[in-house]
């Protein structure tokens, strides 16, 4: 039997951001699409898994579970419910989800901006208005009361690459493997949003702070395509992550792979390769590969695995593809990458941008009465965190 070891204060757990799971997120845009007259997505996120109300009870099952870390997204679109006015109320309840994590001894992982904007900041043109990264330093000035003096780990902006390539606008897919180049104008002013809102964290003591980039295991799909391949993720996924170079973690996301041909296209998954629920080509070393390039483009800066996992009602195959990405990723650490941590995704069943099919959580909940039900998947990953050991 191999044991592989993960180093003592390595953080374990599980992540959610909060329009996938707190439920009635009504001022934010992505509730405006949901509910536009013909809108592209099959489905709105109506109560989503009520974690707004429900959060107590989700920190508690994760502690008891034996993860020690919890990452979760403030809302922008409660936090700033119109331009410049600042909920105190809202405030106090990510506050309390702070708090909540610590008194059940669990390290919490703020994301402030996971793909979600108040209305209000859509209206403005989004990250097309020059002054967006103004406005996203302000708020993040404003939720420096949830950090208080404890709040460690902190995501500035996730998986800004979808952002760019998805525009943040209507009638694009969130999550396909097949999507647009990054909108040059985009990327820049995220970027730009992420330094300026580095500089305002940068003045809380113990923060450190980072983004998270979604990664991609990019495959030539035959050996004259290797150039066109790189040339394909650099605006993708590379920029991105060059752009990290000076922080204090960088957060990897990995789940899949893309074969790309010579001309630079993107490459349907082969009919006969196993795909998850999303679609995506069943991969587990994504995840060493995403944590290689990462550690290699930013010049060795830390590596926090802010998201992996994979979409699928067969919940042993949820911990295959889990035991096999983190195989992967021990590797990486024993070549000699700094991983501080493994974040799952996702703690709970939750709203895929569109619908409720593709279920990627540990643990399940009733539609109708919101009860909590672990999977075999919550209690195997737990196993892993108490023990810091993964078996064969
Ligand atoms: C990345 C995103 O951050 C998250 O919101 C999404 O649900 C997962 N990947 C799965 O697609």
């Amino acid at each position: 039997m191999t044991v592989r070891r993960f180093p003592e204060g390595f953080l374990w757990g599980a992540a959610t951001a909060a329009h996938q799971v707190e439920g009635n997120n009504v001022n934010s845009d992505w509730w405006v699409r949901e509910h536009a007259p013909g809108t592209d997505l099959a489905e709105p996120s109506g109560d989503a898994a009520d974690s707004y109300h429900r959060y107590p009870e989700d920190i508690a099952l994760l502690a008891s579970l034996g993860l020690n870390t919890y990452r979760f997204s403030i809302e922008w679109a409660r936090i700033e419910p119109e331009q410049g006015y600042v909920s105190k109320a809202q405030l106090q309840h990510y506050r309390r989800m702070v708090d909540t994590c610590r008194e059940h001894g669990l390290t919490p992982s703020v994301t402030l901006h996971h793909f979600t904007h108040p209305r209000w900041f859509a209206r403005l043109g989004g990250w097309r208005n020059p002054v967006a990264p103004d406005l996203f330093a302000r708020y993040t000035e404003a939720v420096l009361p949830v950090l208080g003096d404890d709040v460690e780990w902190v995501c500035t902006i996730n998986e800004p690459n979808m952002v760019a390539m998805t525009r943040g606008e209507e009638g694009t897919e969130m999550t396909a493997s097949r999507l647009p180049a990054p909108d040059p104008q985009i990327t820049d002013a995220l970027i730009a949003g992420h330094r300026r809102s580095r500089e305002v964290l940068s003045g809380v003591g113990q923060v450190r702070s980072g983004w998270s980039v979604a990664t991609q295991a990019y495959h030539p799909a035959t050996p004259d395509a290797v150039e066109a391949t790189a040339a394909y993720g650099y605006p993708r996924e590379d920029v991105f992550l060059d752009a990290a170079a000076g922080d204090d973690w960088i957060g990897v996301q990995a789940y899949l792979r893309t074969f790309i041909d010579r001309d630079g296209n993107p490459q349907p998954v082969a009919d006969d390769v196993e795909k998850t629920l999303i679609g995506w080509e069943y991969f587990p070393p994504a995840l060493g590969i995403g944590v290689r390039n990462a550690w290699r483009r930013t010049g060795g800066v830390p590596v926090v695995v802010t998201e992996n996992g994979i979409a699928t009602q067969d919940d042993a195959r949820r911990i295959d593809y889990t035991h096999d990405a983190l195989v992967g990723l021990h590797d990486a650490m024993a070549d000699g990458i700094d991983v501080r941590g493994y974040l799952h995704w996702s703690a709970l069943d939750n709203y895929e941008w569109g619908s409720y099919a593709p279920t990627f959580g540990l643990i399940a909940w009733d539609r109708e009465t919101f009860a909590r039900t672990p999977k075999p998947s919550a209690h195997w990953l737990g196993g892993v965190a108490r023990t810091g050991e993964l078996t064969h």
